[in-house]
């Protein structure tokens, strides 16, 4: 890269506009750098980062012990469904809560929002953000912090990745694949700049990845399932942005030939889990024996009876967030379960098969490589001039279309699990992932949490109790843990 070729990517902090955003009685006023080149060679006109900095660390204020060199950045993406996704805004989301971006500001991090491509950016007649596109993007926005470290606000050793559900997965990504030599290429030819792209911790909500896997863990979870609960949204479109006013369950049945692709689907789940070595916090083995049941199911189930039981005791969630609590259709009130046996207050026993009824699989088999490729990862794993493609084996093989397998490496590149071990990878995880949201099965969230804490990582990971598939719930506990670690890092040693 020459001289010229770096200078257009440094960190102009003249260019801004102050703005403030109100959002019920909270007003925040911050300094917007809006439009910055993340890349040399973009692609499509997403491809910029606007950063936010809450406007008082230029009077030389603190907001919760952080100044304006100390601040964490938080990176917030807004990949759903694999799409391209636009940089945020403070503002409402369609669930009327606040958005992430505004609670950071609000807590005094810096926001860095980049626009990511996602599989519908296209240029005339080629698709230009099919994967590993969107986690290129969201790797040079990172190095483009780091590129800038002495240029830009906040601390570059504090980056948090976050995103919801595809978005999740990003941010799960990024976090875990950090400096990984598989992306240098793609980085090189969008002209991203030379720096790291670690991150401290990541924000992963409702993570929608391990892509591969992710058939079977959904068809292991609904065992006996034929019911498909198919999710209906009603949105009020005269709101912008749009607002979700309530959701329906359609039902439908699953077919007997949807019903024999989901047992062997099954079976590869099995050998799958047994093959990761998962191990519980006092280290015994979490596996499945060949009918599917065993200690890794267990594990879930004290997952679930926990999360119940802690919601029973505190009602934590639903007072937190009642407007998402109100959204789900089903009862969620946890004494009306027919699946839990309650004693004295205590959650003492829970049944499988009533629980996966009562949550409600919402896709049918196979729940992500669809066999006529129209599933959003099929659209995602499509290429510049292939709209969709395959990206397990057993779905090519079975494909009702003509059809193409991607290769393994770039199935590889949009998986997290794959790198978890990455020396370089984020040390702190923060994960949620809604009982109720069975936009996947429970297991995924539940391996990629096992798995890093089995490798040693910090992980805090909770499935709350009756909330839809969402994210940026519960961000003050966020904060409080993330606060933290930050600060904890800048203590110095005690000799
Ligand atoms: C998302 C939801 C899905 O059901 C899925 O399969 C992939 C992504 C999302 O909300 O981003």
């Amino acid at each position: 890269m020459t001289d010229k070729e770096k200078e257009l990517l440094y960190f102009h902090p003249k260019h801004y506009a102050v703005k403030t955003c109100t959002l019920d009685s909270d007003t925040i006023t911050y300094r917007a750098f809006i439009g910055l080149d993340y890349c040399l060679y973009p692609v499509a006109p997403v491809q910029k980062l606007n950063l936010y900095v809450p406007e008082d660390y230029y009077d030389g204020k603190t907001i919760n012990g952080f100044t304006i060199d100390s601040a964490p950045i938080f990176v917030y993406n807004t990949s759903s469904g694999y799409m391209q996704g636009d940089s945020v805004k403070p503002e409402k989301d369609f669930f009327t809560m606040r958005n992430g971006c505004f609670e950071a500001l609000r807590h005094g991090y810096i926001v860095a929002a980049p626009g990511i491509r996602g599989r519908n950016s296209k240029d005339k007649d080629s698709f230009t953000g099919k994967v590993p596109a969107m986690i290129v993007d969201l790797k040079a926005a990172i190095r483009y912090l780091h590129f800038n470290k002495d240029r830009i606000p906040g601390s570059t050793n504090h980056i948090i990745t976050c995103g919801t559900s595809a978005g999740g997965a990003l941010s799960a990504l990024a976090a875990a694949s950090a400096n990984h030599p598989d992306y240098d290429p793609y980085l090189e030819e969008i002209g991203a700049p030379k720096a790291s792209d670690e991150v401290f911790a990541a924000c992963c909500y409702c993570p929608i990845h391990n892509l591969e896997h992710a058939d079977s863990a959904y068809e292991w979870m609904f065992q006996g399932e034929t019911t498909v609960s198919e999710l209906i949204y009603d949105f009020d479109f005269s709101h912008t942005p749009l607002l979700l006013k309530s959701m329906s369950y359609k039902e439908k049945t699953m077919s007997s030939h949807q019903l024999h692709i989901s047992e062997q689907l099954r079976q590869q789940f099995i050998a799958y889990l047994n093959s990761l070595g998962l191990e519980d916090d006092s280290g015994n083995p979490l596996t499945l024996d060949s009918a599917g049941n065993g200690s890794f199911k267990e594990e879930i189930k004290k997952f679930v009876i926990s999360s119940a039981q802690n919601e029973l005791d505190t009602a934590k969630y639903k007072l937190s967030c009642s407007h998402l609590y109100s959204l789900l259709p089903q009862n969620t009130n946890i004494k009306e379960q027919d699946c839990f046996t309650i004693k004295d207050g205590k959650i003492i026993d829970m049944d499988w098969f009533l629980f996966i009824k009562s949550i409600r699989r919402n896709k049918f088999a196979p729940a992500f490589d669809d066999l006529s490729l129209s599933s959003c990862e099929n659209d995602a794993f499509g290429t510049t001039n292939i709209p969709a493609r395959h990206f397990t084996a057993f779905s090519y093989e079975n494909s009702e279309r003509e059809s193409e397998l991607a290769e393994t490496h770039i199935v590889d590149m949009i998986n997290p699990v794959h790198y978890i071990g990455n020396a370089q990878a984020a040390k702190h995880w923060w994960i949620r992932h809604s009982i109720h949201d069975c936009a996947t099965s429970l297991a995924i969230p539940v391996i990629l949490a096992t798995l890093l804490k089995n490798r040693g990582y910090n992980v805090n990971f909770e499935l709350p109790w009756g909330l839809p598939h969402c994210g940026d719930y519960d961000m003050d506990s966020f904060f409080t843990w993330a606060d933290r670690l930050c600060i904890e890092e800048n203590q110095p040693e005690i000799l």
